[in-house]
């Protein structure tokens, strides 16, 4: 039997109503970035696995049981669909040399994938919008990350959206804690779940990420980095917070806050809603300024984060925000051969006067044209038949009450009649 194909589990089809409404999120993504000085880059979605197993690190879920990789059948080499954007963005900034060019402040938009288990709030592709700064020490970078964040939900009509930051140190003071760490576990050994005793010697950090509940009280006893922090680390913190207090944007300090990727330092943070249930993180990021040289470029400091489409807009749905429809102007009806070749002409003619058209196609009665014209949501009807073929004429019919009576008029005069009746409308609709 033939079976209908399906998407794959966990990727999802945009459909129009949907897809327009992500176009509207992502227009303002665009102007509120272009705000902030930054650049577009856009990456492959296919990279060389070692990159994230470098970048990532190789003991965390990402690497080790979420990636899509594959074997090149030419040339036998390892590939991988992209995780996350972070690695492929430093990635092209040595390959092409951009922090000598004081190219700075980059973003990226586009799918990731990941094997996960598909729940609400959670896909095998998703989307990200990414953020990147390089060459800038902090902390007054790392601030402004953030107040981005704040700035974003607000254009979006977003709130309750909370701030937590962290900081994870240095290299050096992470080695301190995390010997800390694995001492303070090793007397609780007995107890510890399957993932936690394998994470032990490799990356005990992320046991205090652990979900299991019968850890938290564990985890709450644990070694804090905090205490671990030297005096720079420390002042970089207080630099960070110092200007979110001075911005009055709220935050809370989350010492368990550890990120599930290998590659920060110092700052980070992340943006957590409660309305979306258990994946609640609608933003994160950090400071990440080993990672150019750990990558085969020079030292360069690093700052950035990425947002997860998905959620945002399920947020912003949530929050009964709707796009506005994008509708045409005007439904090009025809009848008649002659009608019909003359309607392609008017089509483009108005759409070189900026007008939108949707132009009918396939034929059918008059009726079922003029059905279809008021589906569509055009403002107007412009109807020709062979007639007005012959005169170079059309009506003008509104759709909308309130727009006056159908007209016959010249084609050349169409577009300023729909035009000066478009705005007459939209004065209307403001008075209302
Ligand atoms: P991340 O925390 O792995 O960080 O992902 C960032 C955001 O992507 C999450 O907060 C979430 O909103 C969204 N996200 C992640 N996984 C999924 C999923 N399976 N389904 C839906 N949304 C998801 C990074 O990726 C880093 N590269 C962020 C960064 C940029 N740090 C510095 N620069």
């Amino acid at each position: 039997m033939n079976q209908t194909l399906q998407s794959v589990r966990g990727m999802n089809d945009l459909l129009p109503d949907e897809a327009e409404f992500w176009e509207l999120f992502e227009d303002t993504v665009r102007s509120w970035l272009k705000a902030y000085g930054y650049r577009p880059i856009r990456m492959p979605i296919v990279e060389p696995t070692p990159l994230f197993k470098r970048a990532i690190g190789e003991v965390t879920d990402i690497v080790e049981k979420e990636m899509y990789s594959f074997t090149d059948s030419l040339n036998g080499e390892q590939l991988t669909l992209r995780p996350e954007g972070t690695a492929g963005c430093v990635r092209a900034l040595i390959q092409h040399n951009l922090a000598a060019q004081q190219v700075r402040r980059l973003y990226y938009m586009g799918q990731m994938f990941r094997h996960e288990r598909p729940q609400k709030g959670r896909y095998r592709q998703f989307h990200q919008v990414g953020v990147e700064t390089f060459g800038l020490v902090g902390p007054d970078i790392d601030a402004e990350l953030i107040l981005m964040g704040a700035r974003l939900w607000d254009d979006l009509g977003l709130d309750g959206i909370e701030l937590q930051i962290n900081s994870l140190g240095q290299p050096e003071e992470r080695a301190q804690h995390r010997a800390a760490l694995v001492a303070y576990f090793e007397q609780y050994s007995d107890l510890l779940d399957e993932d936690a005793r394998r994470r032990l010697y490799t990356n005990p950090l992320r046991i205090l990420d652990s979900k299991n509940p019968q850890l938290q009280e564990m985890c709450a006893g644990a070694p804090k980095l905090i205490d671990y922090l030297g005096v720079e680390s420390l002042a970089h913190f207080e630099g960070v917070q110092r200007i979110l207090c001075d911005a009055g944007l709220p935050y809370t300090v989350n010492p368990r806050l550890v990120r599930g990727l290998d590659y920060y330092n110092l700052t980070v943070f992340e943006w957590v809603t409660d309305r979306l249930g258990a994946q609640g993180t609608v933003c994160a990021g950090g400071r990440y300024d080993g990672l150019v040289e750990q990558l085969g470029g020079k030292p360069t400091p690093a700052c950035g984060f990425a947002m997860g489409i998905e959620r945002l807009v399920a947020l912003i749905r949530d929050s009964g925000g709707t796009p506005a429809p994008v509708a045409p102007d005007v439904y090009l009806v025809h009848q008649g051969t002659e009608a019909a070749r003359f309607a392609f002409r008017v089509a483009e003619g108005l759409r070189d006067q900026g007008v939108n058209v949707l132009l009918h196609c396939g034929g059918g009665s008059f009726k079922s044209q003029m059905k279809k014209a008021d589906a569509s949501g055009a403002t107007f009807a412009v109807v020709i038949g062979d007639d007005e073929a012959a005169t170079a004429e059309a009506q003008l019919k509104p759709l909308r009450e309130g727009q006056g009576a159908q007209r016959k008029l010249k084609v050349s005069e169409l577009a300023a009649a729909i035009a000066g009746q478009l705005i007459d409308s939209e004065i209307i609709d403001e008075q209302e």
